[in-house]
Protein backbone atom coordinates (compact mmCIF):
# COMPACT_ATOMS: atom_id res chain seq x y z
CA UNK A 1 0.00 0.00 0.00
CA UNK A 2 1.66 3.06 -1.03
CA UNK A 3 -1.40 5.70 -1.17
CA UNK A 4 -4.85 6.03 0.19
CA UNK A 5 -7.07 8.49 0.24
CA UNK A 6 -9.83 10.03 2.98
CA UNK A 7 -13.28 11.95 2.57
CA UNK A 8 -15.71 12.63 5.42
CA UNK A 9 -19.53 13.31 3.82
CA UNK A 10 -22.91 13.82 5.28
CA UNK A 11 -24.00 15.94 8.10
CA UNK A 12 -20.87 16.81 10.50
CA UNK A 13 -20.28 15.71 14.09
CA UNK A 14 -17.73 15.80 16.72
CA UNK A 15 -14.94 12.95 16.10
CA UNK A 16 -15.11 13.31 12.28
CA UNK A 17 -11.25 15.14 13.10
CA UNK A 18 -10.28 12.41 15.46
CA UNK A 19 -10.57 9.87 12.41
CA UNK A 20 -8.99 11.43 10.05
CA UNK A 21 -5.78 11.94 12.67
CA UNK A 22 -5.89 8.62 13.16
CA UNK A 23 -6.32 6.97 10.28
CA UNK A 24 -3.72 9.67 8.79
CA UNK A 25 -0.77 9.23 11.64
CA UNK A 26 -1.35 5.30 10.98
CA UNK A 27 -0.10 5.78 7.33
CA UNK A 28 2.36 8.36 7.82
CA UNK A 29 3.86 6.25 9.98
CA UNK A 30 4.20 3.63 7.70
CA UNK A 31 5.62 5.27 4.80
CA UNK A 32 2.00 5.66 3.19
CA UNK A 33 1.05 8.80 1.33
CA UNK A 34 -2.20 10.53 2.32
CA UNK A 35 -4.87 12.67 0.76
CA UNK A 36 -7.98 14.00 1.68
CA UNK A 37 -10.58 14.85 -0.79
CA UNK A 38 -12.80 17.96 -0.42
CA UNK A 39 -16.16 18.16 0.68
CA UNK A 40 -17.25 14.86 0.73
CA UNK A 41 -17.71 13.18 -2.70
CA UNK A 42 -17.84 16.14 -4.50
CA UNK A 43 -13.96 16.43 -3.66
CA UNK A 44 -13.43 13.22 -5.53
CA UNK A 45 -15.23 13.64 -8.17
CA UNK A 46 -14.22 17.63 -8.71
CA UNK A 47 -10.64 15.87 -7.88
CA UNK A 48 -10.11 18.18 -5.07
CA UNK A 49 -7.88 17.70 -2.29
CA UNK A 50 -5.08 18.42 0.09
CA UNK A 51 -2.17 15.90 0.82
CA UNK A 52 -2.31 15.03 4.62
CA UNK A 53 1.18 15.50 6.20
CA UNK A 54 2.27 15.06 9.78
CA UNK A 55 1.70 18.67 10.84
CA UNK A 56 -2.02 19.08 9.15
CA UNK A 57 -3.15 15.53 11.20
CA UNK A 58 -1.75 17.07 14.24
CA UNK A 59 -3.59 19.46 16.87
CA UNK A 60 -6.93 17.89 15.27
CA UNK A 61 -8.15 15.53 17.87
CA UNK A 62 -10.25 17.68 19.54
CA UNK A 63 -11.62 19.72 16.76
CA UNK A 64 -15.27 19.54 15.63
CA UNK A 65 -16.52 19.73 12.56
CA UNK A 66 -14.23 18.49 9.52
CA UNK A 67 -10.58 20.31 8.36
CA UNK A 68 -11.70 18.31 4.87
CA UNK A 69 -14.88 19.61 4.63
CA UNK A 70 -18.54 17.75 3.78
CA UNK A 71 -21.68 17.51 1.58
CA UNK A 72 -24.74 15.90 2.36
CA UNK A 73 -25.75 16.78 -1.17
CA UNK A 74 -23.15 15.44 -3.19
CA UNK A 75 -24.05 12.12 -4.21
CA UNK A 76 -21.67 10.86 -7.27
CA UNK A 77 -24.25 8.60 -8.43
CA UNK A 78 -27.13 11.33 -8.99
CA UNK A 79 -25.08 14.37 -9.05
CA UNK A 80 -27.29 17.31 -9.25
CA UNK A 81 -24.31 20.27 -8.74
CA UNK A 82 -22.76 21.79 -12.01
CA UNK A 83 -20.76 21.86 -14.35
CA UNK A 84 -22.73 18.07 -14.69
CA UNK A 85 -25.63 17.82 -13.18
CA UNK A 86 -28.80 20.11 -11.95
CA UNK A 87 -31.03 19.05 -9.21
CA UNK A 88 -33.74 18.48 -11.24
CA UNK A 89 -31.71 16.71 -13.91
CA UNK A 90 -29.07 14.53 -11.64
CA UNK A 91 -26.14 12.25 -13.48
CA UNK A 92 -24.58 9.49 -12.69
CA UNK A 93 -20.46 10.63 -13.09
CA UNK A 94 -19.38 7.99 -10.23
CA UNK A 95 -16.79 6.99 -13.36
CA UNK A 96 -15.48 10.05 -12.80
CA UNK A 97 -14.95 10.02 -9.55
CA UNK A 98 -13.56 6.40 -10.09
CA UNK A 99 -10.95 8.06 -13.10
CA UNK A 100 -9.61 10.16 -10.24
CA UNK A 101 -9.13 7.53 -8.00
CA UNK A 102 -7.40 5.45 -10.43
CA UNK A 103 -5.12 9.01 -11.65
CA UNK A 104 -4.15 9.70 -7.74
CA UNK A 105 -2.91 5.88 -8.31
CA UNK A 106 -4.93 5.25 -4.97
CA UNK A 107 -4.70 2.24 -3.51
CA UNK A 108 -8.02 2.70 -1.19
CA UNK A 109 -10.86 5.28 -0.11
CA UNK A 110 -11.42 5.70 3.52
CA UNK A 111 -14.86 7.09 3.86
CA UNK A 112 -16.39 8.06 7.15
CA UNK A 113 -20.08 8.74 6.92
CA UNK A 114 -23.41 7.28 7.75
CA UNK A 115 -26.17 5.36 6.31
CA UNK A 116 -26.41 7.54 3.05
CA UNK A 117 -22.40 7.83 2.71
CA UNK A 118 -21.92 4.18 3.38
CA UNK A 119 -24.59 3.18 0.45
CA UNK A 120 -22.49 5.33 -1.92
CA UNK A 121 -19.49 3.07 -0.98
CA UNK A 122 -21.27 0.53 -1.14
CA UNK A 123 -21.66 1.29 -4.88
CA UNK A 124 -18.44 2.33 -5.44
CA UNK A 125 -16.85 -1.33 -3.43
CA UNK A 126 -19.44 -2.79 -6.54
CA UNK A 127 -17.71 -1.03 -9.16
CA UNK A 128 -14.26 -2.57 -8.03
CA UNK A 129 -13.21 0.29 -5.46
CA UNK A 130 -11.37 -0.47 -2.62
CA UNK A 131 -13.03 1.09 0.41
CA UNK A 132 -12.85 0.87 4.29
CA UNK A 133 -16.67 2.55 5.50
CA UNK A 134 -15.90 4.40 9.34
CA UNK A 135 -19.27 4.77 10.79
CA UNK A 136 -20.52 8.13 11.98
CA UNK A 137 -23.65 9.84 13.07
CA UNK A 138 -25.06 11.31 15.86
CA UNK A 139 -28.37 9.69 15.45
CA UNK A 140 -26.95 6.23 16.55
CA UNK A 141 -29.16 4.49 13.93
CA UNK A 142 -26.71 2.74 12.03
CA UNK A 143 -26.60 -1.27 11.83
CA UNK A 144 -23.93 -3.12 12.35
CA UNK A 145 -22.41 -1.51 14.93
CA UNK A 146 -22.76 -0.92 18.85
CA UNK A 147 -22.45 2.63 18.15
CA UNK A 148 -21.43 5.36 16.08
CA UNK A 149 -19.12 8.11 16.85
CA UNK A 150 -20.64 11.42 17.35
CA UNK A 151 -23.38 9.67 19.41
CA UNK A 152 -21.85 10.30 22.67
CA UNK A 153 -20.67 13.78 21.97
CA UNK A 154 -24.34 14.38 21.04
CA UNK A 155 -25.61 13.18 24.08
CA UNK A 156 -23.93 14.94 26.20
CA UNK A 157 -25.21 17.95 24.53
CA UNK A 158 -28.57 16.98 25.20
CA UNK A 159 -28.29 15.75 28.28
CA UNK A 160 -26.46 19.04 29.76
CA UNK A 161 -29.68 20.94 27.75
CA UNK A 162 -32.08 19.15 29.32
CA UNK A 163 -30.81 19.23 33.20
CA UNK A 164 -30.42 23.29 32.46
CA UNK A 165 -34.30 23.27 31.35
CA UNK A 166 -35.10 22.00 34.41
CA UNK A 167 -33.66 24.24 36.74
CA UNK A 168 -35.85 26.99 34.77
CA UNK A 169 -39.00 24.75 34.36
CA UNK A 170 -38.85 24.05 38.55
CA UNK A 171 -38.83 27.57 38.88
CA UNK A 172 -41.14 29.00 36.53
CA UNK A 173 -44.24 26.08 36.91
CA UNK A 174 -44.00 25.24 33.01
CA UNK A 175 -44.04 22.39 30.97
CA UNK A 176 -40.77 22.64 29.50
CA UNK A 177 -39.94 20.95 26.24
CA UNK A 178 -36.78 20.36 24.58
CA UNK A 179 -36.42 18.65 21.24
CA UNK A 180 -33.81 17.06 20.13
CA UNK A 181 -32.16 15.96 16.69
CA UNK A 182 -32.15 12.00 15.48
CA UNK A 183 -34.33 11.96 11.95
CA UNK A 184 -36.06 8.30 12.21
CA UNK A 185 -34.35 7.33 15.38
CA UNK A 186 -35.09 8.36 18.91
CA UNK A 187 -31.35 7.24 20.71
CA UNK A 188 -30.93 11.37 21.34
CA UNK A 189 -34.11 12.03 22.87
CA UNK A 190 -34.21 8.47 24.85
CA UNK A 191 -30.93 8.66 26.47
CA UNK A 192 -30.80 12.39 27.33
CA UNK A 193 -34.66 12.27 28.29
CA UNK A 194 -33.41 9.48 30.85
CA UNK A 195 -30.10 10.79 31.94
CA UNK A 196 -31.78 13.98 32.53
CA UNK A 197 -35.01 12.78 34.31
CA UNK A 198 -37.53 14.09 31.30
CA UNK A 199 -41.29 13.23 33.03
CA UNK A 200 -41.92 12.57 29.21
CA UNK A 201 -40.10 11.51 26.33
CA UNK A 202 -41.54 11.07 22.74
CA UNK A 203 -39.33 8.97 19.83
CA UNK A 204 -40.64 7.74 16.54
CA UNK A 205 -40.56 4.01 17.43
CA UNK A 206 -43.05 5.09 20.03
CA UNK A 207 -46.66 6.95 18.69
CA UNK A 208 -47.70 9.42 21.29
CA UNK A 209 -50.96 10.13 22.09
CA UNK A 210 -51.78 13.97 22.88
CA UNK A 211 -54.39 12.64 25.57
CA UNK A 212 -52.06 11.13 27.45
CA UNK A 213 -49.53 13.48 27.60
CA UNK A 214 -51.78 16.09 28.93
CA UNK A 215 -53.09 13.28 31.31
CA UNK A 216 -49.70 12.55 32.71
CA UNK A 217 -49.37 16.75 32.96
CA UNK A 218 -52.52 16.41 34.70
CA UNK A 219 -51.42 13.86 37.33
CA UNK A 220 -48.54 15.28 38.10
CA UNK A 221 -49.62 18.34 39.22
CA UNK A 222 -52.55 16.66 41.09
CA UNK A 223 -49.34 15.20 42.67
CA UNK A 224 -48.08 18.89 43.85
CA UNK A 225 -45.44 18.50 40.71
CA UNK A 226 -46.23 21.73 39.04
CA UNK A 227 -43.77 21.40 36.52
CA UNK A 228 -43.00 18.78 33.61
CA UNK A 229 -40.14 17.91 31.55
CA UNK A 230 -40.65 16.60 27.92
CA UNK A 231 -37.98 15.26 25.84
CA UNK A 232 -39.04 14.88 22.09
CA UNK A 233 -37.34 13.31 19.15
CA UNK A 234 -37.55 15.59 15.98
CA UNK A 235 -39.36 12.84 14.43
CA UNK A 236 -41.61 11.38 16.72
CA UNK A 237 -45.03 11.09 15.33
CA UNK A 238 -48.60 10.85 16.77
CA UNK A 239 -51.01 7.39 16.52
CA UNK A 240 -52.02 8.18 13.43
CA UNK A 241 -48.50 8.28 12.40
CA UNK A 242 -47.94 11.79 11.63
CA UNK A 243 -45.61 13.91 12.72
CA UNK A 244 -47.94 17.19 13.89
CA UNK A 245 -46.33 20.00 13.32
CA UNK A 246 -47.11 23.83 14.28
CA UNK A 247 -46.52 25.45 11.38
CA UNK A 248 -45.74 24.40 7.74
CA UNK A 249 -44.33 26.49 5.27
CA UNK A 250 -45.49 26.88 1.49
CA UNK A 251 -43.74 23.87 -0.21
CA UNK A 252 -41.92 22.43 2.48
CA UNK A 253 -42.85 18.53 3.30
CA UNK A 254 -40.20 17.84 5.42
CA UNK A 255 -41.55 18.00 8.63
CA UNK A 256 -38.00 17.65 10.77
CA UNK A 257 -36.28 20.63 8.89
CA UNK A 258 -39.03 22.81 10.29
CA UNK A 259 -38.32 21.66 13.57
CA UNK A 260 -42.11 22.06 14.86
CA UNK A 261 -42.86 18.78 16.37
CA UNK A 262 -41.71 20.27 19.47
CA UNK A 263 -43.59 23.84 19.21
CA UNK A 264 -46.43 21.78 18.39
CA UNK A 265 -46.52 20.37 21.31
CA UNK A 266 -45.68 23.09 23.56
CA UNK A 267 -48.79 24.66 21.98
CA UNK A 268 -50.87 21.87 22.50
CA UNK A 269 -50.45 21.54 26.43
CA UNK A 270 -50.53 25.15 27.04
CA UNK A 271 -53.59 24.77 25.82
CA UNK A 272 -55.66 21.87 27.22
CA UNK A 273 -53.20 20.85 30.76
CA UNK A 274 -53.44 24.79 31.72
CA UNK A 275 -49.93 24.96 32.08
CA UNK A 276 -47.62 27.75 31.02
CA UNK A 277 -45.26 26.16 28.48
CA UNK A 278 -41.89 26.87 26.26
CA UNK A 279 -39.90 24.55 23.98
CA UNK A 280 -36.08 24.86 23.07
CA UNK A 281 -34.90 22.90 20.03
CA UNK A 282 -31.38 22.02 20.41
CA UNK A 283 -30.99 21.85 16.88
CA UNK A 284 -27.34 21.79 15.31
CA UNK A 285 -25.85 23.00 18.83
CA UNK A 286 -26.02 18.87 19.36
CA UNK A 287 -23.55 18.20 15.98
CA UNK A 288 -20.88 21.24 16.78
CA UNK A 289 -18.10 21.77 18.84
CA UNK A 290 -14.88 19.26 20.71
CA UNK A 291 -15.79 15.16 20.86
CA UNK A 292 -16.71 13.84 24.12
CA UNK A 293 -13.61 11.46 25.59
CA UNK A 294 -15.66 8.58 24.49
CA UNK A 295 -16.28 9.88 21.07
CA UNK A 296 -12.13 10.73 20.81
CA UNK A 297 -11.55 7.06 21.56
CA UNK A 298 -13.66 5.65 19.29
CA UNK A 299 -12.59 7.73 16.55
CA UNK A 300 -9.20 7.31 17.28
CA UNK A 301 -10.00 3.32 17.26
CA UNK A 302 -11.74 3.29 14.67
CA UNK A 303 -9.24 5.50 12.40
CA UNK A 304 -6.33 3.47 13.40
CA UNK A 305 -8.61 0.22 12.46
CA UNK A 306 -9.82 1.58 9.06
CA UNK A 307 -5.67 2.09 8.43
CA UNK A 308 -5.23 -1.67 9.30
CA UNK A 309 -8.36 -3.31 7.40
CA UNK A 310 -6.59 -1.88 4.18
CA UNK A 311 -3.12 -2.88 5.03
CA UNK A 312 -4.91 -6.95 5.51
CA UNK A 313 -6.82 -6.28 1.84
CA UNK A 314 -10.42 -6.08 3.96
CA UNK A 315 -11.49 -3.23 1.93
CA UNK A 316 -15.49 -4.09 1.12
CA UNK A 317 -15.87 -3.30 4.82
CA UNK A 318 -16.86 -1.24 7.92
CA UNK A 319 -14.84 -0.76 10.46
CA UNK A 320 -17.77 -1.73 13.95
CA UNK A 321 -18.15 -1.78 18.02
CA UNK A 322 -18.77 -5.13 19.40
CA UNK A 323 -19.05 -5.35 22.27
CA UNK A 324 -15.81 -3.78 23.71
CA UNK A 325 -13.94 -5.07 20.40
CA UNK A 326 -13.73 -2.65 17.09
CA UNK A 327 -13.95 -5.52 14.08
CA UNK A 328 -15.39 -5.16 11.36
CA UNK A 329 -18.76 -6.09 8.56
CA UNK A 330 -18.88 -6.19 5.41
CA UNK A 331 -20.25 -2.32 4.32
CA UNK A 332 -23.09 -3.87 2.15
CA UNK A 333 -24.03 -5.64 5.76
CA UNK A 334 -24.38 -2.57 6.96
CA UNK A 335 -26.54 0.17 5.29
CA UNK A 336 -30.46 0.13 4.55
CA UNK A 337 -31.25 -1.17 7.81
CA UNK A 338 -31.52 1.67 10.26
CA UNK A 339 -31.22 0.71 14.22
CA UNK A 340 -34.49 2.19 15.71
CA UNK A 341 -34.95 1.93 19.42
CA UNK A 342 -36.86 -1.28 20.30
CA UNK A 343 -40.45 -0.11 22.40
CA UNK A 344 -40.19 -3.41 24.70
CA UNK A 345 -36.39 -3.08 25.07
CA UNK A 346 -34.42 -2.71 28.40
CA UNK A 347 -34.13 1.16 28.30
CA UNK A 348 -37.80 2.23 27.59
CA UNK A 349 -38.52 -0.66 30.44
CA UNK A 350 -36.16 1.04 32.49
CA UNK A 351 -37.76 4.25 31.77
CA UNK A 352 -41.22 2.85 32.79
CA UNK A 353 -40.38 1.76 35.85
CA UNK A 354 -39.50 4.60 37.24
CA UNK A 355 -42.31 6.95 35.86
CA UNK A 356 -41.43 7.87 32.80
CA UNK A 357 -44.28 8.43 30.43
CA UNK A 358 -43.24 7.65 26.19
CA UNK A 359 -47.16 9.36 25.91
CA UNK A 360 -48.30 6.21 25.19
CA UNK A 361 -50.80 3.83 26.22
CA UNK A 362 -49.60 0.72 24.83
CA UNK A 363 -45.65 1.46 26.97
O1 LIG B 1 -28.37 12.70 10.55
C1 LIG B 1 -27.87 13.68 11.38
C2 LIG B 1 -28.83 14.84 11.50
O2 LIG B 1 -28.27 15.79 12.38
C3 LIG B 1 -30.24 14.48 11.93
O3 LIG B 1 -30.34 14.23 13.31
C4 LIG B 1 -31.00 15.68 11.44
O4 LIG B 1 -32.36 15.37 11.18
C5 LIG B 1 -30.29 16.02 10.15
O5 LIG B 1 -28.99 15.47 10.25
C6 LIG B 1 -30.21 17.49 9.87
O6 LIG B 1 -29.59 17.68 8.66
P1 LIG B 1 -29.16 19.10 8.08
O7 LIG B 1 -27.93 19.54 8.82
O8 LIG B 1 -28.90 18.85 6.65
O9 LIG B 1 -30.30 20.04 8.34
Amino acid sequence: IRKIGILTAGGDCPGLNAVVRAVSKNALRQGIEVIGFKNGFEGLVKNEFIKINDFIASGILTLGGTILGTSNIANPFKYMQEPYGTPENPVDVSNIAIKNFEDNKLDALVTIGGDGTLSMSQQFVEKGIPIVGVPKTIDNDLSATDQTFGFDSALAIATEAVDRIHTTAQSHHRAMIVETMGRYAGWLALRSGIAGGGDIILIPEIPYSEDVIVQTIETRKAKGKNFSIIVVSEGAKNESGEMVIAKTIAGSTDAIRLGGVGQRISQMIECRAGIESRYCILGHVQRGGSPTAYDRLLSTRYGAKALDLIIEGKTKNMVSLQGTQIKDVLIKDAVSKLKLVDPHGQEVHAAVSIGTSFGSKEI
